[in-house]
């Protein structure tokens, strides 16, 4: 089986760059389905990441043209003729639902297998379809998937979101951009991650404002076409590496990160004692001896995000004194916890709250990611655990970083992937005392 293995003692020193947004790439890939004309060239695509093929799989199955040559991903869907996302693709990964707007507005029908639920707990599509609902699609559901069709035409509306949906948001928007009147989202999401996909679709010719406030509005036109167009980079991924800095008490620049997308960890991170300048080209990341306690609570954009809320209980592991993490966006994000006292980390766990006794050291041992994000804070956990951590279930991991062992090893860090048999931090002589 393949693992992580990581050792402690390095501060992490040097520059990285980011990566492009996984999490923007994939609804920018999935709207691409709305270019009746010309083709599609998304660059700055993390295009190593297992949720960038498994998206550009789903739309080669619709039989739409996909062709990934290093950083860009060029899309002709000006004729295709499937409706129907293949099982095999969308239980991978939840985002593959965001091809269900966009098929409704292109071609009037659309079938999708549910997502169903996964390790951070039930993730239904409720909002999704009610908004696509207001808009005139109809739907069944039945035998796992979900089937919808437009008799008419799809017509603007009012939709308004019960909760800020990220997805349900980017599904609504898509389809909105071909509807025929105007479509206002109220309580709409407002991640990086949607302006994004409202800037892209902008330039393939919709009609869209408001974008990244809770209130959305747009003019449907009758088609859209290709365009040239960069991702914006990973704010969870920089998120990531701005914590291993701090708890390696190390000195981190991170090229290409946009500080305005993380203020609310820059704020916490301040607050803990940590340095962080932000640069007009990245962000640079100081770490200090003495790390304070702080609490912080998961809420949507421009709330802390609930993607870093496992990596930031690694920095308040860290701190000196008791820190607590509240969870609002999944009802159960908390599975890394199990694994963190595996490691000898004193956590309670009341209702969504963590409380967090930080200040004690780690120790290393054998712990398996349970997700994308827990399995990387995992990784930071072992670069300050006494001893040897191995994390092994990578796949979580391989779906949302990019040569993660690479980078921190460029940073410095003790790490390195590979089999028990060629891992030479097993040589027993080599194991610390
Ligand atoms: C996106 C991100 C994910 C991040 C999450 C919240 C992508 C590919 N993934 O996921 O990394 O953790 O935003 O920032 O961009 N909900 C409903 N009904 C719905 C839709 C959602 O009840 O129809 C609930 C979910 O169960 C969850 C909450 O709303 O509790 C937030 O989910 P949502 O914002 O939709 O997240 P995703 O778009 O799935």
């Amino acid at each position: 089986m393949e693992k992580i293995i990581v050792k402690s003692g390095a501060k992490l020193q040097g520059t990285i760059r980011a990566h492009g947004s996984k999490n923007s790439v994939l609804p920018l890939i999935s709207a691409s389905i709305l270019a009746s004309r010309n083709q599609v060239a998304i660059s700055n695509v993390p295009t190593g990441l297992e949720d960038v093929a498994t998206i550009t799989q789903l739309l080669q199955a619709l039989g739409i043209r996909v062709a990934v040559k290093d950083d860009v991903v060029t899309i002709q869907a000006e004729k295709f003729d499937s409706t129907e996302a293949p099982y095999e693709l969308v239980c991978k990964m939840r985002a593959s639902v965001t091809v269900l707007g966009p098929l409704l507005a292109r071609k009037k029908y659309a079938r999708v297998p549910l997502p169903g639920g996964c390790a951070i707990g039930s993730r239904p599509i409720d909002q999704h379809l009610k908004g696509l609902e207001a808009l005139g699609a109809e739907f069944t559901i039945g035998h796992g998937y979900v089937e919808g069709f437009v008799p008419d035409q799809l017509r603007g509306n009012n939709v308004y979101l019960d909760i800020p949906s990220v997805g349900a948001t980017q599904n609504i928007l898509m389809a909105a951009t071909l509807a025929k009147g105007v479509t206002n989202i109220v309580n709409a999401a407002c991640e990086p991650e949607i302006q994004d996909l409202a800037h892209f679709l902008n330039q393939m010719g919709a009609r869209i404002e408001g974008a990244g406030t809770p209130f959305i509005t747009i003019e449907g036109v009758d088609f859209l076409r290709g365009t040239e167009y960069a991702v914006i980079p990973d704010r969870i991924e920089v998120g990531t590496y701005m914590i291993a800095a701090a708890i390696t008490k190390g000195d981190v620049f991170i090229e290409h990160a946009k500080s305005k997308h993380l203020t609310s960890l820059i704020v916490k991170m301040r607050e803990m004692g940590v340095t962080v300048l932000e640069c007009e080209n990245g962000i640079h990341v100081s770490g200090t001896e003495e790390l304070k306690p702080v609490d912080i609570k998961t809420l949507p954009y421009p709330g802390f995000p609930t993607d870093l809320q496992s990596p930031m209980m690694v920095l308040q592991l860290a701190a000196n004194g008791t820190s607590m993490a509240t969870e609002t966006v999944f009802e159960d994000r908390f599975m890394h916890v199990e694994e963190f006292r595996r490691m000898g980390a004193n956590i309670k766990i009341n209702g969504q709250t963590a409380m967090i006794e930080g200040g004690h050291s780690l120790s290393g041992t054998q712990v398996m990611a349970t997700d994308l994000r827990a399995g990387a804070a995992l990784v930071l956990a072992g670069l300050i655990a006494d001893g040897v951590t191995e994390v092994s279930e990578l796949r979580h991991i391989d779906r949302g970083y990019i040569d993660l062992v690479g980078q921190l090893k460029s940073l410095g860090a003790k790490i390195d992937r590979s089999n028990k048999e060629t891992n030479p931090f097993f040589q027993k002589e080599s194991l610390p005392q």
